[in-house]
């Protein structure tokens, strides 16, 4: 059992990773600044996994910071080491993830994204830390010529952010000695072990409705919109576009379950500590695609909801049809998605149910 650093633990894909990892028997420090989440969703991580305040003092310990802040990292990684258990392997999830957001102040996306990857990598780097997941994004295949989308397919940024994805990706190449990035299994010549890990599009929520997505203020995704429109906190929900190049009209992607997505991590994980020094680069989706309107009438059945929506227009750069390639994650790593739309809506629900204004209004 391995001490990890998980940067961004405490937010939607990195607390239920969290869970993952506490129940593979691993010790976990989270860095987080709570810029997008809250302390309430790590408490919740005890009281799931029922550990105890000696338990939890040693099993999941929380620094409130900035990934950025290298004299912090420098403290974390050497109060490990004088405790005799260094940090094995690092799960990189701290960022800002909103497209639109970051067409506004692009600096500030390559700011915490790309200089706070620098920043992490540098001191993993003095520790002789090695191993490193990233959380990539399939934003970076802008959009797809080939549909399902291999790993091979362009790297064709739309945004800042996804511009900001793939400049880490760079880095990760580089800092991996792997100079012709385009393969999927490189081997690295510099002694890292590296997966980019592409997620498509997380959703759901931990079974026991205990954490789940809570964004601020509105969300800019389907799914935790569609949620808050069941649940009575939003009027009506936009669809945007219903003249796509797809069955019923509206635009297609692949969700996955953020529980199928956190095993990913726990996969990715095991398959680098158990190898060589190797880059991976993997997508992480389910390799099926579902409409809008398929995703709010699975979400009403799950419900028992209304879910009332409006046709608009497009959206400026939104893609008819994003879908995962998953067969490489499952040859590398065993892993591919076990739980489909209803199990999401289910879950997904049963969250938003239980914390209809979220973690809002709870003190950790
Ligand atoms: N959710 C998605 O749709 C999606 C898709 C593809 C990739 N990703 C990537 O996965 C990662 C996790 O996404 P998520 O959905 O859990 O987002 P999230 O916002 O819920 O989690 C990110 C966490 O990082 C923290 N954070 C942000 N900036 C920080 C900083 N400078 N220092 C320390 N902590 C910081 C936030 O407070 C939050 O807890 C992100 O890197 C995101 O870009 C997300």
């Amino acid at each position: 059992m391995a001490r990890l650093l998980i940067t961004g633990g405490a937010g939607f894909i990195g607390s239920h990773t969290c869970v993952v990892l506490l129940e593979a028997g691993h010790n976990l420090l989270v860095l987080d600044n709570f810029s997008n989440s809250s302390p309430v969703a790590l408490e919740r991580l005890k009281s799931i996994l029922n550990l105890n305040d000696r338990d939890s003092a040693s099993r999941l310990q929380v620094f409130q910071g900035d990934v950025r802040d290298i004299d912090l990292l420098e403290k974390i990684f050497e109060k490990s080491e004088l405790q005799s258990s260094p940090i094995e392997a690092v799960i990189h999830f701290a960022g800002l993830k909103a497209v639109e957001e970051s067409v506004h102040d692009p600096l500030g996306y390559w700011d915490v994204n790309v200089s706070g990857s620098r920043t992490l990598l540098e001191v993993m780097d003095k520790h002789d830390c090695k191993t490193l997941v990233f959380s990539s994004s399939a934003t970076l295949y802008g959009y797809p010529d080939i549909v399902p989308i291999p790993e091979s397919a362009p790297i064709n940024p739309i945004n800042p952010y996804g511009a900001s994805k793939a400049a880490v990706e760079m880095m990760l190449a580089d800092v991996a000695g792997c100079l012709k990035d385009r393969g999927i299994k490189q081997a690295s010549t510099t002694g890292w072990r590296i997966a980019r890990l592409r997620y498509f599009n997380p959703v759901g929520a931990h079974p026991s409705g205990c954490i789940g997505e809570d964004p601020n203020g509105v969300p800019n995704n389907l799914f935790p919109y569609v949620s808050q429109v069941a649940i009575g906190r939003r009027g009506t929900l936009q669809v945007f576009g219903s003249d796509w190049p797809t069955s019923d009209g509206t635009g297609i992607r692949d969700y996955i379950h953020v529980m199928d997505l956190a095993e990913g991590h726990k996969c990715a994980l095991d398959a680098l500590v158990g190898s060589g020094p190797q880059l991976l680069t993997l997508n992480l989706g389910s390799g099926v695609g579902s409409s809008v309107l398929e995703v709010i009438r699975a979400f009403e059945t799950a419900s028992g909801r209304e879910v009332p929506y409006k046709i608009v227009e497009r959206r400026p750069g939104d893609a008819a049809i994003t879908v995962a390639d998953p067969t490489l994650a499952y040859k590398c790593l065993g892993w591919r998605t076990r739980r489909g739309l209803n199990e999401i809506c289910r879950d997904g629900w049963a969250w938003q149910f239980a914390n209809p204004n979220g973690y809002k209004g709870e003190v950790a």
